[in-house]
């Protein structure tokens, strides 16, 4: 990423439809920004387009086609009145800065525009397609006439595709066009191919079509065929030659097709490949002999759109930590981490010569016996399946599909000299940039704080999913919901949830409920499970979180329908609209306090009714900063409709009347309450936690602010005795038994070692991981003020004394740059450093200090607080500030 960190749509170089935001961070520069420029060019290679557009030679020297002056301090442009962007291009964009010592800094970006399909037909193989379990192959030769200046291939299918230049695969993107509401929206990618054809040709085209969501099994039902019953491909690539003229090559019935060496492919079973498939050999062997003409389909081009996010690819590979023979005398392959993608085995290194049928299946851990458990993965098989591999296959890898596991069990009909470097396994995700660190002295904090980043890698697939290993993997909207503010700390997602947001609004439901999974997938199976409250929640919630990490109306705005339809169901789904929906619930999923039930103890309309005030209030806040003010007063009396009721239904005087440490915990974040009854309600949280052992006992809907509960309201050090708990039930037990993921359960492994039941034990689900959100807000101190957005005013506010850590350190590459933090405590005597990017302001918060300590004079805004004995200090950003002081 370059100096600038300028990112396109949310995007580092993004294929778009429209233009709606460019952005960047001043972190690398020392002085503040007075003046700027943002220009547009469009690059590649001269072209001339039909309306005279011309574009020429690289970022650097193309003639900008739009440009606009930036104010000093902008770190975003969201207008762009007047740009006209053709089609089929690439575009850079260029930030030009001016700093106060009169140095000038400049920084591009590039991006890619879209393309329209008249030219091109969805085209599918003759050979039934709707009995085909494995994959389709495509071919085309392509000669350019002329110098090339510039080619690009854009692609889509409807299941998944991959395409090859001459059999090297075309970009890293995998399990493309990834998962949408496909009947509303198929997205298609963009490639670069220049450099394969810049050598005049001929080039080789090949592609791979395989059934993935599109057609393959989806939930627990494996249902086949949700969206469609035959897999098809599409693709146009469009030359751009030096003189300026054009050629498309796009799919139709001249494309040759045949089916492939996948054999099988499913995205919960995996694959079956065959090596002696006739076509086994396509990418070495350029012969198309047998081949037929591929069949044209017709099917709706309508849905196709540009890619959305950033695509699902390997973003590391990680080695085998240990091979051991289980006590069943399984050859068991260690990875030594939980993890989501795929085994690529060296054939070549580990097999004898000749054919060996050879399986590798996939498990997350050990069951009691030291057996890799596949139990938990119910009807998924997570198997990759080479029945006839010989050496000269070279290496073989699942295409289509994705495992979550840290254990392989390799099967083989001979015998074979196990050599671990003939495997890595390769992190399949969407590749989003990492954005949150954290670290401390306690390891085991550490640990867990991995184990949500990893929870986070292995269920952003595409989808924001529940998990990545059972029959399952659907976009839960109630996990995607408590995590996603921890989501957006961890790594930069706002394109990855914008683009499961926009499904969400697509498969909306007529009387603006809202599915329980998204794409979903659900209704037709349980339609009586959709709008539980906290699930359907998402519709609000999650738009929100996105706004308050990147200060970006356009997502409000983008889903302010969906948004205002969600408050609109809820407000009839009661006797009054104050209730909260009355339906069905999900309830504290898999909450400890009632013994035997996955729905735990506090009462459903309680939480709906705690909800609907919740995501009122935020349509309230909404409509007020999209400027739509009556919309804003008619939710501030709705919220206050809703206040009402729950005083009067839920509250005897200063108390709750539902005595479940949940309930406390949203009456605290998301009810009006009065002082007497914040006090009361906090006070009953904090016996609730402690007369049980100090022990937590919430679900889903309670965990996530349990700590933001306690810390917020008084008890700090029980929020940290919480989250340092290490006896059973704690986010550090499964730490303790070896986690390296986030466990659906509290006690996925228990205590004596037995796994909880098979019907639900998923060693990899992010949800519990959203006291990452904590952590980043209360141990490394990173927050915003409240009421703002996109972190230009920083709050630093770490609870030091009340951690009982030594020391912490983490940042956040926020929208406005980069925000750190490092303190050490070394028996009361404090050391902290805080950077925090120029053009923003920072309000510093140093608790529990001794009056006077400070190694330094307070500004005219810094404030000492005796009674809380807090420093306030308010520093600018741009330079890094060390403060010394005590501990009182
Ligand atoms: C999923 C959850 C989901 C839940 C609904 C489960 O099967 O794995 O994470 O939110 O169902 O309660």
């Amino acid at each position: 990423m370059g100096l600038l960190q300028i990112r396109v749509n949310d995007q580092e170089e993004p294929l778009i439809g429209t233009l709606r935001r460019v952005s960047w961070t001043v972190d690398a520069l020392a002085a503040k920004v007075v003046q700027g420029c943002l220009a547009i060019a469009m690059v590649g290679g001269a072209s001339t387009q039909a309306d005279g557009a011309v574009g020429r030679g690289t970022a650097e020297t193309a003639e900008p086609v739009w440009w606009v002056t930036l104010a000093a301090g902008a770190q975003a442009v969201t207008e762009f009145d007047g740009l006209r962007l053709a089609p089929e291009r690439r575009y850079a964009v260029v930030v030009t800065l001016v700093d106060e010592t009169g140095q000038t800094w400049r920084d591009t970006a590039e991006f890619f525009t879209g393309t329209t399909w008249d030219e091109a037909a969805w085209v599918t193989c003759a050979a039934d397609p709707t009995e085909a379990e494995g994959e389709f192959l495509f071919s085309r030769t392509v000669q350019p006439e002329k110098p090339v200046a510039s080619a690009l291939l854009y692609a889509s299918a409807r299941g998944l595709y991959e395409f090859y230049a001459d059999g090297e695969k075309i970009g890293a993107d995998l399990l493309t066009p990834g998962w949408t509401s496909y009947s509303h929206a198929i997205q298609y990618q963009v490639y670069d191919v220049t450099a394969a054809l810049a050598g005049g040709g001929p080039v080789r085209l090949d592609a791979r079509l395989a059934n993935g969501w599109y057609l393959g099994m989806l939930t627990w039902d494996k249902h086949p065929h949700f969206y469609g019953d035959e897999k098809s491909l599409i693709a146009k690539l469009v030359v751009t030659y030096t003189d300026g003229t054009r050629a498309v090559v796009a799919t139709d019935e001249t494309w040759l097709t045949a089916p492939g060496p996948i054999v099988s492919s499913e995205l919960y079973d995996g694959e079956v490949i065959d090596g002696r498939q006739a076509n086994a050999d396509f990418l070495t062997r350029g012969d198309r002999t047998g081949w037929q003409a591929a069949t044209v389909v017709e099917a709706d081009k309508a849905v196709l759109t540009p890619q959305r996010d950033q695509p699902c690819q390997v973003t590391e590979t990680v080695g085998v930590q240990r091979v051991f023979t289980s006590p069943n005398g399984a050859v068991t392959l260690d990875f030594g981490q939980n993890l989501v993608g795929r085994v690529r085995v060296d054939l070549a290194h580990l097999l004898p010569a000749g054919e060996t049928a050879l399986s590798l299946h996939h498990a997350e851990v050990l069951d009691p016996a030291g057996n890799a458990y596949f139990g938990n993965l119910r009807k998924a098989k997570q198997l990759l399946v080479l029945p006839h591999a010989t050496p000269n296959d070279g290496a073989a890898w699942t295409h289509f599909t994705f495992q979550g596991f840290r254990y392989v069990v390799v099967e083989a009909n001979r015998p074979l000299v196990l050599d671990p470097r003939a495997f890595s396994a390769e992190v399949v995700q969407t590749a989003m940039p990492r954005t949150g660190y954290f670290t401390c002295n306690d390891m085991m904090l550490n640990r867990l704080f991995d184990n949500i980043v990893w929870g986070q890698r292995g269920n952003f697939v595409d989808v924001p999913t529940d998990c990545p290993q059972r029959d399952e993997r659907l976009g839960w909207t109630g996990d995607t919901q408590v995590f996603a503010s921890t989501g957006l700390f961890n790594f930069d997602s706002a394109a990855f949830y914008r683009k499961w947001l926009a499904d969400l609004a697509s498969d909306q439901l007529e009387n603006g409920g809202v599915p329980a999974v998204i794409p979903d997938v659900i209704t037709p199976l349980s339609p009586e499970t959709n709008s539980s409250a906290a699930w359907g929640d998402a519709a609000v919630i999650v738009p929100w979180q996105v706004f308050l990490f990147t200060g970006d109306r356009t997502v409000l705005e983008d889903q302010y329908e969906s948004m205002a339809a969600w408050i609109a169901f809820n407000n009839q789904a009661g006797p009054t609209p104050y209730t909260g929906n009355q339906g069905f619930h999900y309830g504290d999923w898999v909450a400890l306090d009632v013994p035997g039930s996955n729905f735990g103890a506090t009462p459903h309309p309680y939480l709906a009714c705690c909800f609907h005030r919740y995501t009122t209030e935020i349509m309230r806040q909404t409509a007020r900063e999209l400027g739509r003010t009556d919309d804003a007063a008619g939710y501030a009396d709705l919220r206050d409709g809703i206040d009402d009721y729950f005083q009067k239904t839920y509250c005897d005087g200063d108390e709750s009347t539902v005595q479940t440490q949940t309930a406390q915990v949203l009456a605290l974040k998301m009810m009006r309450l009065s002082e007497g009854q914040r006090a009361a309600i906090a006070k009953r949280l904090n016996s609730l936690v402690v007369n049980n052992n100090t022990h937590l006992n919430t679900g889903f809907v309670g965990t996530p602010y349990l700590l933001e509960a306690l810390s917020e309201n008084g008890y700090p050090e029980t929020a940290v005795a919480l989250l340092r708990q290490e006896d059973f039930p704690s986010w550090l037990y499964s730490v303790r038994q070896g986690a390296t993921t986030i466990w659906e359960h509290w006690d996925g492994i228990r205590q004596d070692g037995t796994l909880w039941s098979d019907t639900m034990n998923s060693f990899n689900h992010y949800a519990f991981g959203a006291v990452g959100d904590w952590i980043y807000r209360h141990l490394v101190g990173i927050d915003q003020m409240i009421g703002l957005s996109g972190f230009t005013q920083v709050q630093v506010a770490p609870l030091i004394k009340a951690s009982g850590l030594r020391d912490v350190s983490g940042s956040y590459q926020s929208v406005a740059g980069k925000i750190a933090v490092a303190w050490a405590n070394q028996d009361g005597a404090v050391v902290m450093r805080v950077q925090i990017p120029t053009g923003c302001h920072a309000e510093i918060v140093l608790f529990d200090a001794r009056p006077g300590s400070l190694d330094r004079g307070l500004g005219s805004r810094d404030t000492y607080d005796e009674a809380a004995g807090a420093y306030h200090l308010h520093v600018e950003g741009g330079t890094a500030v060390t403060l010394n002081y005590a501990l009182r």
